[in-house]
């Protein structure tokens, strides 16, 4: 009985709401990546077993895929008839861009090309429910509301790139994650086929290269830094065929997906050396690479070499029809090039300067070949060193500062800074992440707010930018199902800023669609991060506050240390601070928790919210959140300095004065100070201090260690107002050491005054 009258209800609610939804204002398409122009109109489209598609020849790919898409696995038939029309549309100014309007009578495509159709047949495709992803839509109809979509790219070339080297990915999931760009428009494939730890494309006229070269004898697992080292012991490997490439390409054709491979040299060619010795400088035998890094083993600049490199681009340009041809170029370390005998006779013979220019004649000379095959060159940024080949696209990863340059050459340049897209960095401090490379911390946010054009060009200048892509580099990457972990969701920030027009860009709108994915990626079985229920703290002016990406969310939260849980107190206002708490946090629902658990303990002290001042500012990319917040009762992270905590110095000497507002009994400060040698970072050797009373500074000598951090305690025991600190730079890095005879860094933590 009690049931029925449940029952009922449920549904009563369910008729209120729907009459609703009809006439209020309809919710906006959720269209990843957002089109440029969305207008919704009254009316709605049945899509169902009555309507058809007609199309041109010219419009194959893309209406093939969208009666795939409907029919495959769905209750849904299409029929010739024209309820669905393709027309191809000249007076569409932008190749990729298409017009869909759809009202109740049709659904009308306009493009100029088949890309720009297909692309309008991606938005259609999120605009259908999310079983027919997966062929599990089982109703007899399904109502599409009348839009009117206008769109066009911004960039392009809208890329991303996978990294086969390091780990090995089936054919089957290459065309998946084809398959995945293709839905969010992007039309660049990278594919990174060559590396020291493994050459992974079939070449037929150098049989060891499938032998020796795909294959390593054990792998690194864990981390790099670990010390010692640990390995698998187990033989990895693999390559790809060429039947098996031309069978990708050919499907991402199908997607309007462009592969561009990449052939790695000079550098990262220890795979290829340890198959052919005579490639290298020295002769000598190597090993297939089985742990990570740049490798001293490279490609020799003697005549033999080349011969090679030709002929393996011939069968690449074979495989490949792209106009671009990636060959590499970067952290390619001149060690062997400068002892040997062959390269040596080289630089003199062509005049040249040193081994950058070298490198230099090696990447022209390549270029020459490529060119005259009617292909053209990408490179990393390091081409630019010694020269760059005359008609050769940049990549620029190692900052923009390369991209900046090559466009100022008038060179083209694609953008992959590491700050903005390096997706194999971490995108969450959560302690369940994934190992992942340490170089670099890149959450969904950082992705989105990427402006592929760096400030310093002129309008003219930025025209040479043709875009951008997201790199996965799969060290830490050992298979399928975490590779799509560091991919999305940031894939869908990078496609969104190289689709949609930077002024339509809106952070909190672009997450609310990213979590309406979440259902469509379910659908196709991609293993997607989720750091969209976590809550977010930081001190205010009344105190802590919390907050959430996503809007409508209820936090819950305790100060006692004890989970939160269902019953907590629910967040309202910022939480006043007079002891020290442990504030931990997280999203509900109305029956249960969503997402992790947000741990902040709070250090109430003496200095908290008081006035410090420095005499030099923080390095920009590592002011924290401010000098105020080494005051602010919160601690950095153990593990990485670029967070909202700690603050970072480049060689400075620093003076610090913390003024406390009134004399106050003081007991001592405490604080630490970050080491990571291979960053450039150092603990300093000594710190000073003194108060207002005493006019000596006591000056303290630090001890060294090779700990991560250096935790200091000054005792102070006086009665002062003001605090005055000297924190000397600890001295030029010392030989045999990363930046060797440059000045390090000195990163601060809070002072935790008692
Ligand atoms: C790179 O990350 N070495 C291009
Ligand atoms: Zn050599």
């Amino acid at each position: 009985m009690q049931f029925k009258k449940i029952g009922a209800l449920i549904v009563f609610i369910t008729i209120l709401y729907n009459c609703d939804s009809q006439n209020t204002v309809k919710q906006k398409p959720q269209i990843l990546p957002m089109p440029s122009h969305i207008e919704s109109s009254n009316g709605e489209f049945i899509l169902d077993n009555s309507v058809g598609i007609s199309s041109d020849d010219s419009f194959k790919v893309s209406s093939n895929f969208l009666k795939e898409f409907i029919e495959k696995g769905n209750t849904l038939k299409l029929k010739q008839n024209n309820s669905i029309n393709f027309i191809k549309d000249e007076s569409i100014l932008n190749d990729e861009g298409y017009q869909l309007t759809i009202s109740p009578k049709q659904i009308e495509i306009r493009a100029k090309t088949d890309q720009g159709a297909f692309y309008a047949v991606q938005s259609l495709r999120q605009l259908l429910p999310a079983e027919f992803e997966n062929g599990s839509f089982s109703k007899k109809n399904i109502s599409i509301p009348c839009i009117t979509i206008v769109d066009s790219p911004q960039f392009k070339y809208r890329g991303m790139n996978l990294d086969v080297g390091r780990h090995f990915f089936s054919v089957d999931f290459i065309k998946k994650y084809i398959d995945a760009l293709a839905m969010l428009k992007m039309n660049t494939f990278h594919w990174h086929l060559t590396e020291d730890q493994g050459w992974r494309i079939e070449i037929k006229k150098y049989p060891k290269l499938q032998e020796i070269a795909a294959f390593r004898d054990q792998t690194l697992v864990g981390s790099y830094n670990a010390d010692p080292q640990q390995f698998d012991g187990k033989r990895y490997g693999g390559f790809y065929t060429q039947e098996e490439i031309k069978d990708v390409v050919a499907y991402a054709q199908t997607r309007h997906v462009t592969i561009i491979p990449e052939i790695e040299m000079p550098g990262h060619a220890q795979a290829a050396i340890a198959a052919y010795p005579e490639l290298g400088c020295t002769g000598e035998q190597v090993k297939v690479a089985e742990t990570w890094g740049v490798f001293e083993d490279i490609f020799c600049s003697k005549d033999e070499t080349f011969e090679f490199l030709e002929n393996v681009l011939d069968e690449v340009l074979e495989l490949f029809p792209s106009e671009y041809i990636h060959i590499g170029g970067d952290e390619a370390p001149k060690k062997h090039w400068e002892n040997c005998p062959n390269c040596q006779q080289r630089i003199k013979d062509e005049g040249l300067k040193d081994e950058h220019e070298l490198q230099n004649y090696f990447i022209t000379r390549i270029e020459k070949y490529l060119n005259s095959k009617g292909r053209q060159i990408i490179g990393w940024d390091e081409i630019l060193e010694g020269g760059l080949a005359p008609n050769a696209t940049v990549m620029s990863w190692r900052g923009t500062q390369g991209a900046v340059e090559a466009a100022k050459q008038h060179h083209n340049v694609i953008m992959t800074p590491t700050s903005h897209c390096y997706f194999d960095y971490k995108q969450s401090d959560n302690e369940d992440e994934p190992l992942a490379n340490s170089g670099g911390f890149l959450p969904l946010e950082k992705v989105y707010s990427f402006n592929p054009i760096p400030e310093e060009l002129t309008e003219e200048e930025s025209k040479y930018v043709l875009g951008a892509q997201g790199n996965i580099w799969t060290e830490y990457i050992p298979n399928a199902k975490q590779l799509e972990y560091m991919a999305f969701p940031r894939i869908l920030a990078m496609s969104e800023v190289l689709w949609s027009p930077s002024e339509n860009k809106n952070y909190p709108d672009f997450v609310s669609r990213v979590e309406n994915f979440h259902q469509r990626l379910e659908a196709l079985n991609i293993n997607y991060a989720n750091h969209l229920y976590e809550v977010e703290g930081e001190q205010g002016p009344n105190g802590y506050e919390l907050k959430t990406i996503l809007k409508n969310k209820t936090i819950r939260y305790t100060t006692d240390g004890t989970e939160p849980n269902i019953t907590s107190k629910v967040y309202s206002e910022a939480i006043s601070i007079d002891k020290d708490l442990i504030i931990k946090a997280a999203i509900f629902n109305t029956d249960k928790k969503l997402g992790t658990t947000f741990i902040q303990p709070i250090i109430y002290h003496k200095a908290l919210g008081k006035n410090i001042t420095f005499n030099v500012q923080p390095s920009k990319s590592y002011s924290g959140s401010g000098i105020e917040g080494l005051i602010n009762g919160i601690s950095g992270s153990d593990t990485r300095v670029d967070d909202k905590e700690w603050l970072g110095f480049d060689g400075e000497d620093l003076e610090i004065t913390i003024d406390l507002g009134e004399e106050m009994d003081i007991n001592s400060i405490e604080t630490r100070f970050y080491q990571a040698p291979w960053m450039w970072i150092y603990t300093p050797k000594t710190i000073e201090f003194r108060v207002d009373k005493n006019n000596t500074y006591s000056k303290i000598e630090l001890p060294e260690s090779d700990d991560r951090h250096l935790n200091v305690t000054l005792e102070i025991n006086q009665t002062t107002r003001y605090i005055y600190l000297k924190i000397p730079n600890s001295g030029l890095i010392p030989e045999g050491k990363q930046g060797a005879g440059h000045k390090p860094w000195t990163f601060i933590d809070e002072f935790i005054v008692k």
